[in-house]
């Protein structure tokens, strides 16, 4: 049992394998939060002492007593308007004009099984391993009523939380904020590390001593966005990769969020999650309900590395539902990079075969193949063959793709409409634009209005058609703007704030659809690269095309930060041409394909223009993916080292469950002058065991012959002291190192 009521004190504990959960109901009703951290045997009552605090109210019932003001309780769900100055978690107005929420206790059950949030992607329950607790909490002067969602997934170290507001009252109510989750953290010298970046850079590690006022981690783009990702880390300012404490905070969303942190006055921390505010509003008739996204959160007493870890686990057995998470993924050529819009049947055809050649077993047409598009100018919306590059249909280029021995996949971007297009002539209103004012324009297309149900029932209907007319056994499902004048012309004036939150929910309806209705195509997420990489987006495609910067050196910075919360079997990543063509960068093709060796596996480049040294070099990358794949879509996954853009090098490492083998990865991206050979400190292996060294593979540079050929180590020795990796020097050499148990 993870869920224990106690009931004589009114205490919930929420245990994991490591951790525990507490919260209480104060004797005025507010839902208190005792703690969260490593599991002790103890009730953790003790750490709630309510005292004054000048200037901030109590609550009338307190009022000779002057001491225990909510402002200073550490809360499940924090109110508004009540007496709590702090950050929020639900903002309301009633009909009448009653503002804010001051929310006490009402009830509460604890049910088997896992809870489901209503049309949104949230968390399964594969084994019955989870329990889930609701705590009502209402206000009684607006009738707001919050059902506060907890589920907890013993075995990953995970608790979800979901909110479900309910207008219990006579009129109706206007919410204007709606947060998924509030985690209040006691005073210390806590760290905010978040992922920010842009289009080509996404996920960018940022590490800042949280300061007294509010610092928001945010997007109000109408996507999770390449700019702030949804996911937080709160840890103590000592906490290093192995060593610390470490929150969690991701949020199960690919809409506008905000996750906003708060020092405030006395030095504790609130960190509120959830749907952006700023661009939300959502009307609540009488007796109707409004359901939050999910949020994930989990905590490490071992550092940044274990929390990662949990978060991998988690999202790979609890979040991704697609088949592939266990059957194994065709190793892709994508000709994008390659031809961009210049292409017909005949240079595809020779792209697949030449990729064919070298044991490549997917071809993935990108955009181009539709419509009037021969530019980025023209064609979105128009999902049926461009027939003056593919004469004859999509058919004749699949089954020839086919009949090479390989799958077919294709690109598309359903959520978007050009103006020169037959769906914007036929439907000029089913686009995002404000009336009386042009559109600002982005790579000169528009959004369609996914809020509307008729234009998802449409996209729905010509996706359906492409995929059961074709055999498509993969799509790329791309998003190439963000959302800007949002109005919806099948929406009242009153209720166009609720317009950006209804967008997120058509686009899951359609997902949820067609991932149902096409069960055994891959879907893999794209948004201009890594511009929509979240956990909701991971739900219905394992897998995310990372970045659209495909340079081998910048690549491991972005899959860097993307490894703090989500794991290498999301990440979609591929070997480009040299010169790179957003860095122009020049690096060995076996340091490219170490890099993109961490996930999704592909090539995007025309193979045949490589030399046969080149195309030796695909073929036994290609063998060595399969070979690791096991590792590298289910192992544990270390960062040897961290922030690593600082560094001359970037190294991390795959351990199997059983800890029987390893993958270690090295790639030098400044050599380094006057030092010595490089060694790194193993980690998650069995201390006890002896490790062969398989095999040790250097790419871009010829090593001098080792002066120590011993291959045998054991696992504490390799964690103790370390592997010694020759000298690398030169333009960009990696090496990998592939280790079993002996
Ligand atoms: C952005 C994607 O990230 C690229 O991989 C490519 O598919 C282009 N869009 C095509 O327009």
């Amino acid at each position: 049992m993870s869920i224990i009521y106690h009931q004589e004190q009114r205490i919930w504990t929420l245990e994991t394998r490591h951790t525990a959960y507490e919260m209480q109901v104060s004797k005025l009703g507010y839902l208190i939060h005792l703690y969260y951290g490593a599991k002790t045997a103890d009730r953790m009552d003790f750490l709630f002492e309510p005292y004054d605090l000048g200037f901030s109210p109590n609550p009338y019932e307190l009022r000779t007593e002057k001491c225990g003001t909510p402002d200073a309780y550490p809360q499940e769900y924090s109110g508004m308007n009540a007496g709590d100055f702090r950050l929020s978690s639900a903002d309301a107005v009633t009909a009448s004009g009653i503002r804010g929420a001051d929310f006490r206790y009402v009830s509460h059950e604890i049910l088997p099984g896992k809870y489901r949030v209503s049309g949104m992607p949230s968390a399964f329950d594969r084994d019955d391993e989870a329990e889930t607790l609701v705590i009502r909490l209402r206000d009684k002067a607006a009738g707001l009523i919050a059902e506060l969602y907890y589920a907890v997934f013993e075995e990953t170290d995970v608790i979800t939380r979901a909110v479900r507001l309910v207008n219990g009252s006579e009129e109706a109510i206007e919410l204007g904020k709606a947060a998924s989750a509030c985690l209040d953290l006691p005073e210390g010298d806590w760290d905010l590390i978040h992922f920010h970046g842009k289009h080509t850079l996404e996920r960018q590690i940022e590490r800042v001593p949280v300061m007294t006022g509010i610092q928001t981690v945010s997007s109000k783009r109408g996507a999770s966005s390449h700019q702030q990702n949804p996911f937080v880390i709160l840890c103590g300012r000592e906490a290093s990769e192995d060593f610390g404490d470490c929150y969690g905070m991701m949020l199960v969303y690919s809409g506008s969020h905000r996750i906003e942190t708060e020092k405030e006055q006395s030095g504790t921390v609130r960190c509120v999650a959830g749907i952006n505010d700023e661009t939300f509003s959502w009307h609540l008739a009488p007796g109707e309900a409004f359901e939050t996204p999910e949020a994930i959160l989990s905590f490490s007493g071992t550092g940044l590395g274990t929390l990662s870890r949990q978060y991998h686990r988690f999202i790979r057995k609890h979040i991704c539902r697609s088949k592939y998470m266990h059957e194994r993924r065709p190793v892709l050529i994508n000709n994008w990079e390659a031809t961009y819009f210049n292409f017909d049947e005949t240079k595809i055809l020779h792209i697949a075969e030449e990729a064919k050649k070298l044991g490549v077993e997917m071809m993935v047409l990108d955009d181009g193949w539709f419509g009037t598009r021969d530019d980025d100018n023209s064609g979105l919306g128009d999902w049926f063959v461009n027939e003056r590059k593919l004469r004859g249909g999509l058919t004749p280029l699949i089954e020839k793709i086919n009949a090479l021995g390989m799958k077919f996949g294709i690109w598309v971007e359903p959520e978007m409409v050009n103006e020169d297009s037959d769906l914007y002539r036929a439907h000029p209103d089913w686009a995002l634009t404000v009336p009386g004012r042009d559109p600002a324009m982005s790579r000169n297309q528009l959004v369609l209005d996914l809020s509307r149900k008729e234009v998802v029932d449409w996209l729905y209907g010509a996706l359906a058609r492409l995929l059961l007319d074709h055999h498509i056994e993969y799509v790329k499902w791309d998003m190439n703007r963000h959302l800007s004048d949002i109005y919806s012309r099948d929406c009242p004036a009153d209720r166009q704030g609720e317009v950006p939150h209804r967008y997120v929910l058509g686009l899951y309806d359609l997902l949820e659809r067609l991932t149902k209705a096409f069960p055994d195509v891959l879907f893999e997420g794209c948004a201009g690269g890594g511009g929509r990489f979240d956990a909701a987006m991971l739900y219905y495609s394992p897998q995310i095309w990372c970045s659209d910067n495909t340079d081998a050196v910048e690549r491991l910075y972005i899959q860097e930060g993307t490894s703090y919360g989500y794991p290498a079997s999301a990440v979609g990543a591929h070997v480009s041409a040299v010169p790179n063509h957003q860095t122009g960068r020049i690096t060995p093709i076996g340091t490219r394909g170490v890099t993109a060796m961490s996930g999704g596996f592909g090539y995007e480049l025309d193979l045949g223009k490589l030399t046969e040294a080149e195309k030796e070099a695909v073929r036994s990358q290609i063998a060595r993916y399969h070979e690791y794949y096991d590792l590298i879509h289910e192992g544990d996954y270390y960062r040897l080292t961290s922030d690593s853009r600082r560094l001359t090098h970037t190294a991390w490492q795959f351990v199997s469950e059983d800890k029987g083998s390893s993958l270690v990865s090295l790639v030098m991206a400044a050599p380094r002058l006057n030092s010595g050979p490089l060694r790194l400190r193993l980690k998650g292996l069995d201390p006890e065991a002896s490790y062969e060294v398989v095999r040790m593979e250097i790419f871009g540079f010829e090593p001098p012959a080792p002066k120590n050929g011993r291959k045998v180590f054991s696992g504490a020795a390799l964690m103790s002291g370390g592997f010694v990796f020759p000298m690398l020097w030169g333009n960009y050499p990696s090496a990998q190192v592939y280790l079993k148990k002996v």
